[in-house]
């Protein structure tokens, strides 16, 4: 069983947004049951470049589309994005260095990022970008 299934709650009524996140929400999931299973070594690699993609691709999706419709909540909505991007690079170090723990922060750290950020600040922009026509 997942850790999180898709819901509504979940969603930012942006269609292509919302694809994106579930990409994370799957990620979150491969590590909940690769943990379970005692095999979180074997997935931390793969995880790792799975989040540096999404980084780069969504990250930059939404941030594009904030600035091209003139969202005014985009410079605190990309120091968030920025918190995460660091926070994959030391997950990264971590990873480098054989950390024990780097699991079970990764999905504390995911979890937290979908419920304050993905439910919190992204949800944010939905009304404004949907008023622009986006979705
Ligand atoms: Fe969907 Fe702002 O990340």
């Amino acid at each position: 069983m997942p850790l999180l299934k898709w819901n509504k709650e979940l969603s930012v009524e942006i269609n292509s947004i919302d694809e994106q996140h579930k990409k994370l929400i799957q990620m979150l999931n491969n590590l909940f049951t690769a943990l379970k299973n005692d095999e979180e070594a074997n997935y931390l690699r793969q995880m790792l470049k799975g989040l540096a993609e999404y980084t780069v691709e969504h990250f930059q999706y939404e941030e594009d589309l904030m600035q091209e419709h003139g969202y005014d909540g985009y410079a605190e909505h990309k120091a968030e994005h920025d918190r995460f991007v660091s926070k994959v690079s030391e997950f990264r170090k971590k990873f480098d260095s054989d950390d024990e723990d780097l699991a079970i922060e990764m999905l504390d750290f995911i979890s937290d990022w979908i419920q304050g950020h993905i439910m919190g600040t992204d949800k944010k922009y939905s009304p404004f970008l949907l008023g622009k026509g986006v979705g």
